[in-house]
């Protein structure tokens, strides 16, 4: 049986993962929008790996045989007014998430939950990577954003970018 406080917030994680995918699609949408289909389909993947997010947590729940709650998944609802403000949505949001696995972990600790402690490690370590991730992106679109040649390029490394399936397995 998990902590009833821990159980809420991990069920709440599932919805927050499955956002964190709608809102990646967003940006997907909005470069492929914008004629940067590297771009795009880098967002694409970022989508897919936050699904896989949301059913780590689902499937962790089940395991431990607690109830799955699925709620409504709101809206994106980040403005975008050029292609930096987009990259910066995203570090935002990953030090969001960031705070939320903090909180979940500061939970199963207060109540001696080592297990959920032990699953949540990765998760830690998987927000450091994310946090770097949306850096690079902006570090990059302030080098090279503004030649039109560079973002080509740019572009045209971001569109070899391929899913992979997380490393964690439940
Ligand atoms: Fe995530």
């Amino acid at each position: 049986m998990l902590n009833s406080k821990v159980h809420a917030l991990i069920n709440d994680q599932i919805n927050k993962e499955f956002y964190s995918a709608y809102l990646y699609l967003d940006f997907s949408n909005y470069f492929k929008a914008h004629g940067l289909d590297g771009f795009a389909n880098w967002y694409m993947i970022q989508a897919q790996e936050e699904r896989d997010h949301a059913m780590l947590f689902y499937t962790y729940l089940q395991n431990e045989n607690m109830t799955v709650t699925l709620e409504a998944i709101a809206k994106p609802d980040k403005i975008f007014t050029d292609h930096m403000s987009v990259l910066e949505a995203g570090l935002e949001h990953e030090r969001y998430v960031t705070s939320l696995i903090n909180d979940i972990y500061g939970a199963a600790y207060d109540v001696r939950d080592f297990r959920t402690m032990q699953f949540l490690d990765w998760f830690v370590k998987e927000q450091g990577e994310e946090e770097t991730n949306a850096n690079d992106m902006i570090s990059k679109m302030e080098l090279f954003g503004s030649d039109p040649k560079s973002l080509y390029m740019l572009n045209q490394e971001l569109a070899a970018r391929v899913y992979t399936a997380p490393s964690l397995v439940l």
